[in-house]
């Protein structure tokens, strides 16, 4: 009990007029953000090394590029860009690093809370109200919450003697989000709704990655408690205050983010020198499932419907929705190697809809490249950071296909290096390091 209470009291009023003295100078502000890290030593897209770096510290997000990456692509034109877009806002690494470098940003997301995480990291803050609504998010008892339907699994009594939150700890995070919900300022509702979901994982009785949900060993003898989930609110909020205090000064302050679906948005962007980009890879991995107790507990779904409706919008990268894979025919000649290959597997295949998939997750790549290429200034380039996946044994060769489309859109050059090595997913059964490569782009 000692340990909560003295952290409860360090977090007090006091302690945050301290981290208002620390403002630091602009011209500083981007050699100490990455250093804080210690990133430039790490593999060029990976964010292991970028994690506890101010900012990416929000909010775990394990597929985040590491923000050398976009400084690297910067430093390759002769000329310092202006404007750089991201269709794949994720949790907002290209559109944070442009700040601090001085380029305006645009990017694009289509998972609400992920769109927030963005947002909350771009936005310039004032912070005496900031503290104030903190503080009042805080301290308010809310006596009646509205009842809302959540997946059953979500809260106690849960499914077969299972539930992701405790009924009193699920309280207190609906009472904190009701709090929220009556600030005046947006900005600060929505920076607070995503320290909100920070917590939510960490004070659950499940533990998510990549292969989906799994509860945690032990959760029914140790489930976190309402103090728990109260005590990283403060934490959290500690340190995104500290961060924004510390590098609010950003060269560049303005931003644009589209929250929605880039196959559609990119047809309507004004044109930027360069693009970057970490598209979901044709892995099956389904970021609507990985992100889904923060968007249900937040209050972004409120029904099954709206949950499919979001996975629509999504590219066609998983299986996990019945939705229309049929395919045009593209200009690739490995693609069309690579179908014919895994279609004669179809009844090795863990679900029977992975060649068309893949067929529908190239189309889908292919409206990007060519929504990219329509708005980028003459020279411009564009990074991309993809990967290969395997399905019985035959390996989607990504970085390939894509240059070959690339091409017969009309880029000018297409041409790729390796980055770093990744395992095999468990549901392609392999243990087989896969490629990831960073594809270049010109205009
Ligand atoms: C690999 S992550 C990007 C990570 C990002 N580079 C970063 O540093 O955080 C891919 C992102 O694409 C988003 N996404 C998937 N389909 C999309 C679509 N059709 N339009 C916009 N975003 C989409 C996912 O929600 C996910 O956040």
């Amino acid at each position: 009990m000692a340990a909560p209470l003295r952290s409860l009291i360090a977090n007090s009023k006091a302690d945050f007029c301290k981290i208002d003295r620390q403002q630091n100078a602009p011209s500083v502000l981007m050699k100490d953000w990455l250093s804080a890290s210690g990133s430039g030593s790490g593999p060029i897209s990976s964010n292991q090394p970028a994690i506890q770096l101010p900012f990416q510290r929000w909010f775990k997000f394990k597929e985040a590029f590491s923000p050398q990456f976009i400084v690297d692509c910067a430093k390759s034109f002769k000329r310092k860009p202006r404007t750089c877009l991201d269709p794949f806002g994720g949790s907002g690494t290209s559109a944070l690093t442009a700040q601090f470098l001085g380029i305006k940003p645009t990017t694009i997301e289509v998972n609400p809370f992920l769109a927030d995480l963005i947002e909350a990291k771009l936005t310039t803050y004032d912070l005496e109200s900031l503290k104030q609504d903190f503080f009042q998010v805080i301290e308010r008892r809310t006596e009646a919450l509205a009842s809302e339907a959540f997946p059953a699994t979500f809260i106690e009594p849960g499914v077969n003697d299972r539930w992701i939150f405790s009924r009193s700890t699920a309280k207190r995070i609906l009472e904190i989000r009701n709090n929220i919900s009556s600030i005046d300022s947006k900005t600060n509702r929505t920076l607070l709704n995503v320290i909100l979901g920070s917590t939510l994982v960490p004070n659950s009785n499940i533990v998510v990655n990549g292969k989906g949900r799994r509860y945690r060993r032990n959760w029914k003898t140790q489930e976190k408690t309402p103090n728990q989930i109260e005590l990283t609110f403060r934490r959290a909020f500690h340190n995104a205050f500290a961060d924004i205090c510390h590098y609010g000064e950003r060269p560049e302050k303005s931003f644009e983010l589209h929250r929605g679906d880039s196959r559609q948005i990119l047809k309507s962007l004004d044109s930027v020198d360069f693009a970057v980009l970490s598209p979901p890879y044709p892995n099956s991995f389904d970021y609507t499932d990985i992100y889904n107790v923060e968007l249900w507990m937040l209050g972004y779904l409120k029904s099954q419907d709206g949950n499919r409706a979001l996975r629509e919008e999504t590219l066609r990268s998983h299986v996990q929705i019945k939705r229309d894979f049929s395919n045009d025919t593209l200009n690739s000649k490995t693609l069309k190697k690579t179908y014919r290959k895994i279609k004669a597997l179809r009844s090795e295949l863990w679900s029977s809809y992975i060649p068309e998939m893949i067929c529908a997750y190239f189309v889908d790549m292919r409206e990007i490249l060519d929504g990219i290429k329509a708005h980028l200034n003459k020279g411009g380039k564009a990074f991309l950071a993809v990967g290969n996946s395997q399905y019985a044994g035959v390996e989607v060769d990504t970085e390939t296909i894509l240059k070959e489309l690339s091409l017969d859109l009309g880029f000018r050059t297409a041409s790729s290096k390796p980055i770093r090595s990744m395992r095999a997913s468990a549901q392609q059964g392999g243990r087989e390091q896969l490629t990831e490569s960073l594809v270049i782009l010109g205009k």
